[in-house]
């Protein structure tokens, strides 16, 4: 998968959260897993490895936005109702985000809140 010299990534610092649910489709609905959430999730963690960027794909059960998904969830960050549109752009516009994400949170890690303004600690 990786040749040359590949350097693992360093411990992830947030989580990107998948719906990868399919439904038995009984129901005639949509869901995240039959609009290839399981691929997506698969491609994210490979372009996250790639692009080391410090974030782990978490596989995980419905959101209840079936309609509109796939969906995910960024950490601490945004949410993505793809809306059955796995386009290039938008897996772009996904992996922007969680680069401004990991951004923020390295920012946070270098410059922590101060205690100034609560003395007592
Ligand atoms: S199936 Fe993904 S939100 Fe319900």
């Amino acid at each position: 998968m990786f040749e040359g010299n590949w350097v693992p990534t360093e411990k992830p610092l947030f989580m990107v959260r998948i719906c990868i649910n399919k439904r038995l489709n009984t129901d005639k609905l949509p869901s995240c897993g039959g609009r290839g959430s399981r691929g997506l999730a698969d491609l994210l963690e490979r372009m996250i490895l790639e692009q080391r960027i410090p974030a782990e794909v978490v596989r995980g059960p419905c959101m209840n936005n079936c309609l509109m998904g796939p969906n995910l969830k960024i950490q601490g960050g945004d949410f993505f109702s793809l809306n059955d549109d796995i386009s290039d752009d938008r897996i772009e516009e996904i992996i922007t985000a969680l680069k401004e994400e990991t951004l923020k949170r390295r920012a946070a890690v270098d410059s922590p809140p101060s205690n100034e303004s609560n003395p007592a600690k």
